[in-house]
């Protein structure tokens, strides 16, 4: 297995992870998963690039930016899931495996959730099994 870089996004509202709507996305911190994540990269020698924003051009510029520096990504696109035509199109120029994941089962919520601009480019999807999600997409990346 060669060493990976693995770039991990996160969108609006996921910075109050732990605090935001616990019943729906559960206790665990995004400092957690970060936490989590990082020991997973470490023990597979892979590097982990782990960051979150709530602007909708910011994280289309750090999409671009993984041309050439990421390996893979793995997204959270929280809320601009549903809206955000400029990071499908910053996703479309990327070659690298995309994996999405939600914490949330967005297929069990409501119907403006049921749609995801970003599945269309995705390799796979991950929704419903809260921060473990993470851990799974970076499963999933193993065999990739
Ligand atoms: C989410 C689901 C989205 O519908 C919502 O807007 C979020 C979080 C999730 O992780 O379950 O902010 O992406």
């Amino acid at each position: 297995m060669t060493a990976k870089r693995v770039l991990i996004l996160n969108g609006p509202n996921l910075n109050l992870l732990g605090q935001r709507e616990p019943e729906i996305y559960g206790h665990t911190t995004l400092a957690d998963i970060r936490n989590s994540c990082a020991a997973f990269a470490r023990e597979k020698g892979w590097s982990l690039d782990f960051r979150q924003s709530n602007h909708e051009g910011e994280l289309v510029t750090w999409i671009q930016e993984a041309r050439g520096s990421a390996d893979a990504l793995i997204i959270n696109p929280a809320a601009y899931t549903h809206t955000s035509v400029a990071i499908l199109d910053a996703l479309a120029m990327l070659e690298i495996p995309i994996i999405e994941i939600h914490l949330s089962n967005i297929h069990r919520r409501e119907a403006f959730r049921h749609h995801s601009y970003v599945s269309t480019v995705a390799a796979g999807v991950i929704a419903g099994f809260g921060a473990g999600g993470y851990l799974l997409a970076l499963e999933a990346l193993s065999g990739m």
